[in-house]
Protein backbone atom coordinates (compact mmCIF):
# COMPACT_ATOMS: atom_id res chain seq x y z
CA UNK A 1 0.00 0.00 0.00
CA UNK A 2 2.69 2.45 0.84
CA UNK A 3 5.30 2.52 -1.77
CA UNK A 4 8.93 2.29 -0.25
CA UNK A 5 11.11 4.99 0.00
CA UNK A 6 15.20 5.29 0.19
CA UNK A 7 16.20 8.96 0.67
CA UNK A 8 19.96 10.07 1.06
CA UNK A 9 20.51 13.43 2.74
CA UNK A 10 24.33 14.54 1.53
CA UNK A 11 24.04 17.09 4.66
CA UNK A 12 26.71 19.79 4.12
CA UNK A 13 28.81 17.47 1.57
CA UNK A 14 29.01 17.83 -2.48
CA UNK A 15 30.73 19.62 -4.82
CA UNK A 16 29.85 19.19 -8.35
CA UNK A 17 32.25 16.46 -9.39
CA UNK A 18 30.14 14.57 -6.70
CA UNK A 19 27.58 14.82 -9.43
CA UNK A 20 29.03 11.79 -10.61
CA UNK A 21 27.99 9.29 -7.80
CA UNK A 22 24.28 10.40 -9.08
CA UNK A 23 25.15 8.89 -12.65
CA UNK A 24 27.09 6.09 -10.99
CA UNK A 25 23.57 5.28 -8.46
CA UNK A 26 21.36 5.76 -11.85
CA UNK A 27 22.75 3.55 -14.33
CA UNK A 28 22.81 1.48 -11.32
CA UNK A 29 19.54 1.71 -11.09
CA UNK A 30 17.58 2.44 -13.91
CA UNK A 31 13.94 1.54 -13.07
CA UNK A 32 13.69 1.16 -9.13
CA UNK A 33 11.07 -0.74 -7.73
CA UNK A 34 11.14 1.52 -4.70
CA UNK A 35 10.87 5.51 -4.70
CA UNK A 36 14.98 7.24 -4.72
CA UNK A 37 15.60 10.25 -3.05
CA UNK A 38 18.79 12.87 -2.97
CA UNK A 39 18.40 15.78 -0.74
CA UNK A 40 21.29 17.75 -1.36
CA UNK A 41 22.98 20.78 -0.77
CA UNK A 42 21.03 24.03 -2.36
CA UNK A 43 24.02 24.39 -4.24
CA UNK A 44 23.69 21.82 -6.28
CA UNK A 45 19.95 20.52 -6.78
CA UNK A 46 19.43 22.65 -10.47
CA UNK A 47 22.80 20.73 -11.31
CA UNK A 48 21.57 17.30 -9.69
CA UNK A 49 18.45 17.59 -11.34
CA UNK A 50 19.89 18.44 -14.67
CA UNK A 51 22.71 14.73 -13.77
CA UNK A 52 19.32 13.16 -13.17
CA UNK A 53 17.88 13.28 -16.76
CA UNK A 54 15.16 11.59 -17.11
CA UNK A 55 15.58 9.31 -13.94
CA UNK A 56 12.89 9.04 -11.56
CA UNK A 57 15.21 9.66 -8.50
CA UNK A 58 13.82 12.79 -6.98
CA UNK A 59 16.01 15.37 -5.39
CA UNK A 60 15.07 17.05 -2.36
CA UNK A 61 16.46 20.17 -0.08
CA UNK A 62 17.32 19.88 3.74
CA UNK A 63 15.21 22.88 4.88
CA UNK A 64 13.22 26.12 4.16
CA UNK A 65 12.66 29.21 5.41
CA UNK A 66 8.33 29.49 6.21
CA UNK A 67 8.11 32.79 4.30
CA UNK A 68 7.84 32.54 0.53
CA UNK A 69 10.41 35.60 0.00
CA UNK A 70 11.71 38.66 2.10
CA UNK A 71 14.60 39.69 3.65
CA UNK A 72 16.09 36.59 5.28
CA UNK A 73 19.86 36.68 4.08
CA UNK A 74 20.84 33.71 3.64
CA UNK A 75 18.00 31.30 3.94
CA UNK A 76 16.22 29.74 1.09
CA UNK A 77 12.66 29.44 0.64
CA UNK A 78 10.14 26.17 -0.74
CA UNK A 79 9.11 27.90 -3.99
CA UNK A 80 13.12 28.67 -4.80
CA UNK A 81 13.50 24.54 -3.85
CA UNK A 82 11.04 23.69 -6.54
CA UNK A 83 11.80 26.43 -8.73
CA UNK A 84 15.54 24.65 -9.08
CA UNK A 85 14.27 21.53 -9.38
CA UNK A 86 13.26 19.70 -5.75
CA UNK A 87 10.09 18.17 -5.18
CA UNK A 88 11.02 17.26 -1.33
CA UNK A 89 12.61 19.23 1.40
CA UNK A 90 13.77 17.85 5.06
CA UNK A 91 12.37 20.15 7.56
CA UNK A 92 13.17 19.73 11.64
CA UNK A 93 16.24 17.63 10.87
CA UNK A 94 17.68 17.64 14.20
CA UNK A 95 21.00 19.20 13.38
CA UNK A 96 18.31 22.37 12.37
CA UNK A 97 16.75 21.78 15.43
CA UNK A 98 20.11 22.05 17.59
CA UNK A 99 22.12 24.47 15.52
CA UNK A 100 19.58 26.76 14.58
CA UNK A 101 17.15 26.35 17.66
CA UNK A 102 14.06 25.73 15.56
CA UNK A 103 11.24 24.73 17.45
CA UNK A 104 8.39 22.32 16.75
CA UNK A 105 6.13 25.13 15.64
CA UNK A 106 9.04 26.37 13.50
CA UNK A 107 8.95 23.20 11.74
CA UNK A 108 5.07 22.98 11.25
CA UNK A 109 5.46 26.38 9.50
CA UNK A 110 8.37 25.26 7.14
CA UNK A 111 6.37 22.06 6.77
CA UNK A 112 3.21 24.49 5.55
CA UNK A 113 5.51 26.48 3.53
CA UNK A 114 6.51 23.01 1.60
CA UNK A 115 2.99 21.86 1.25
CA UNK A 116 2.14 25.67 -0.58
CA UNK A 117 4.69 25.56 -2.57
CA UNK A 118 3.73 22.01 -3.97
CA UNK A 119 6.55 19.99 -2.12
CA UNK A 120 6.76 16.67 -0.13
CA UNK A 121 8.13 18.11 3.60
CA UNK A 122 10.59 14.88 4.88
CA UNK A 123 9.34 16.35 8.87
CA UNK A 124 12.12 14.86 11.25
CA UNK A 125 11.59 13.88 14.85
CA UNK A 126 13.47 11.35 17.36
CA UNK A 127 14.59 11.76 21.09
CA UNK A 128 18.14 12.21 22.29
CA UNK A 129 20.34 9.58 24.33
CA UNK A 130 19.49 11.34 27.42
CA UNK A 131 15.59 11.09 26.67
CA UNK A 132 15.48 7.50 25.77
CA UNK A 133 17.86 6.67 28.84
CA UNK A 134 15.19 8.34 30.74
CA UNK A 135 12.52 6.20 29.09
CA UNK A 136 10.92 9.18 27.33
CA UNK A 137 11.28 8.62 23.98
CA UNK A 138 7.59 7.41 23.15
CA UNK A 139 6.67 10.80 24.77
CA UNK A 140 9.54 13.17 23.17
CA UNK A 141 8.34 11.42 19.83
CA UNK A 142 4.47 11.73 19.94
CA UNK A 143 5.20 15.60 20.78
CA UNK A 144 7.66 15.77 18.42
CA UNK A 145 5.34 14.61 15.62
CA UNK A 146 2.04 16.16 17.16
CA UNK A 147 3.89 19.73 17.18
CA UNK A 148 5.56 19.51 13.82
CA UNK A 149 2.89 18.28 11.64
CA UNK A 150 0.51 20.86 10.19
CA UNK A 151 -3.04 20.84 9.03
CA UNK A 152 -1.91 21.22 5.49
CA UNK A 153 -0.32 17.49 5.94
CA UNK A 154 -1.86 14.72 3.85
CA UNK A 155 -0.52 11.22 2.53
CA UNK A 156 0.66 12.62 -0.66
CA UNK A 157 2.46 15.57 0.48
CA UNK A 158 4.69 14.46 4.04
CA UNK A 159 7.11 11.81 4.62
CA UNK A 160 7.87 11.39 8.55
CA UNK A 161 11.47 10.70 9.19
CA UNK A 162 12.28 8.64 12.86
CA UNK A 163 15.87 9.76 13.34
CA UNK A 164 17.35 9.08 17.07
CA UNK A 165 19.63 11.84 17.96
CA UNK A 166 22.04 9.45 19.76
CA UNK A 167 22.27 7.01 16.44
CA UNK A 168 22.94 10.11 13.54
CA UNK A 169 26.34 9.48 12.33
CA UNK A 170 27.72 7.35 15.53
CA UNK A 171 27.20 3.96 14.49
CA UNK A 172 24.91 2.78 16.90
CA UNK A 173 21.37 1.57 16.32
CA UNK A 174 18.38 1.32 18.16
CA UNK A 175 17.34 -3.02 18.30
CA UNK A 176 14.39 -3.86 15.82
CA UNK A 177 12.61 -3.73 18.86
CA UNK A 178 13.20 -0.29 19.79
CA UNK A 179 12.47 0.73 16.04
CA UNK A 180 9.09 -1.10 15.86
CA UNK A 181 8.02 0.42 18.58
CA UNK A 182 8.41 3.99 17.80
CA UNK A 183 7.53 3.31 14.57
CA UNK A 184 4.29 1.33 15.73
CA UNK A 185 3.47 4.38 17.94
CA UNK A 186 4.14 7.24 15.13
CA UNK A 187 1.48 5.49 13.42
CA UNK A 188 -1.02 5.51 15.90
CA UNK A 189 -0.05 9.58 16.69
CA UNK A 190 -0.67 9.94 12.99
CA UNK A 191 -4.33 7.99 12.91
CA UNK A 192 -5.30 10.66 16.07
CA UNK A 193 -3.92 13.47 13.86
CA UNK A 194 -4.60 13.25 10.14
CA UNK A 195 -7.18 11.32 8.21
CA UNK A 196 -5.03 9.17 5.35
CA UNK A 197 -2.55 8.36 8.10
CA UNK A 198 -2.49 4.45 6.92
CA UNK A 199 -1.08 5.41 3.58
CA UNK A 200 1.88 8.25 5.24
CA UNK A 201 5.50 6.84 4.89
CA UNK A 202 7.56 6.48 8.23
CA UNK A 203 10.88 6.26 7.68
CA UNK A 204 14.15 5.29 10.11
CA UNK A 205 17.30 6.99 9.66
CA UNK A 206 20.42 7.06 11.68
CA UNK A 207 23.62 4.82 11.08
CA UNK A 208 21.62 2.64 8.11
CA UNK A 209 24.68 1.12 6.10
CA UNK A 210 24.45 -2.07 3.94
CA UNK A 211 25.14 -4.22 6.75
CA UNK A 212 22.32 -3.29 8.95
CA UNK A 213 19.90 -2.40 6.47
CA UNK A 214 17.65 -5.71 6.00
CA UNK A 215 16.87 -6.43 9.76
CA UNK A 216 15.95 -2.68 9.78
CA UNK A 217 14.14 -2.85 6.45
CA UNK A 218 11.62 -5.86 7.84
CA UNK A 219 10.78 -3.75 10.97
CA UNK A 220 6.37 -3.52 10.20
CA UNK A 221 5.38 -0.06 9.56
CA UNK A 222 9.27 0.59 8.30
CA UNK A 223 8.56 2.49 4.67
CA UNK A 224 12.46 3.21 4.33
CA UNK A 225 15.58 5.21 5.43
CA UNK A 226 16.62 8.60 5.28
CA UNK A 227 20.94 7.76 5.18
CA UNK A 228 23.50 10.27 5.96
CA UNK A 229 26.61 9.25 5.70
CA UNK A 230 26.03 6.24 3.46
CA UNK A 231 24.19 7.96 0.52
CA UNK A 232 26.86 10.11 -0.01
CA UNK A 233 28.89 7.29 -2.86
CA UNK A 234 26.95 5.28 -5.13
CA UNK A 235 28.73 2.15 -3.98
CA UNK A 236 27.67 2.22 -0.45
CA UNK A 237 24.27 3.74 -1.03
CA UNK A 238 23.41 1.16 -3.94
CA UNK A 239 23.14 -2.15 -1.74
CA UNK A 240 20.92 -0.27 0.60
CA UNK A 241 18.52 0.73 -2.08
CA UNK A 242 18.65 -3.28 -3.20
CA UNK A 243 17.81 -4.12 0.30
CA UNK A 244 14.99 -2.06 0.20
CA UNK A 245 13.45 -3.70 -2.70
CA UNK A 246 13.85 -6.56 -1.73
CA UNK A 247 12.11 -6.10 2.12
P1 LIG B 1 23.77 8.94 9.19
O1 LIG B 1 23.16 7.93 8.24
O2 LIG B 1 25.09 9.49 8.71
O3 LIG B 1 23.80 8.42 10.59
O4 LIG B 1 22.80 10.23 9.20
C1 LIG B 1 21.43 10.03 9.37
C2 LIG B 1 20.75 11.31 9.12
O5 LIG B 1 20.87 12.25 9.89
C3 LIG B 1 19.95 11.43 7.89
O6 LIG B 1 19.18 12.57 7.90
Amino acid sequence: MRRKLAAGNWKMNGLVDDLREIKALTDAHPDPDVDLLICAPATLIAQMAWARGTHALQIGGQTCHADRSGAHTGDISAPMLRDAGASHVIVGHSERRADHGETDADVAAQAAAAHGAGLVAVICIGETLDQREAGDALSVVTSQLTGSLPASATAANTVIAYEPVWAIGTGKVPTTDQIGEVHGTLRAVLRDLMKQASSVRVLYGGSVKASNAGEIFAVPDVDGALVGGASLTAADFSPIITALENA
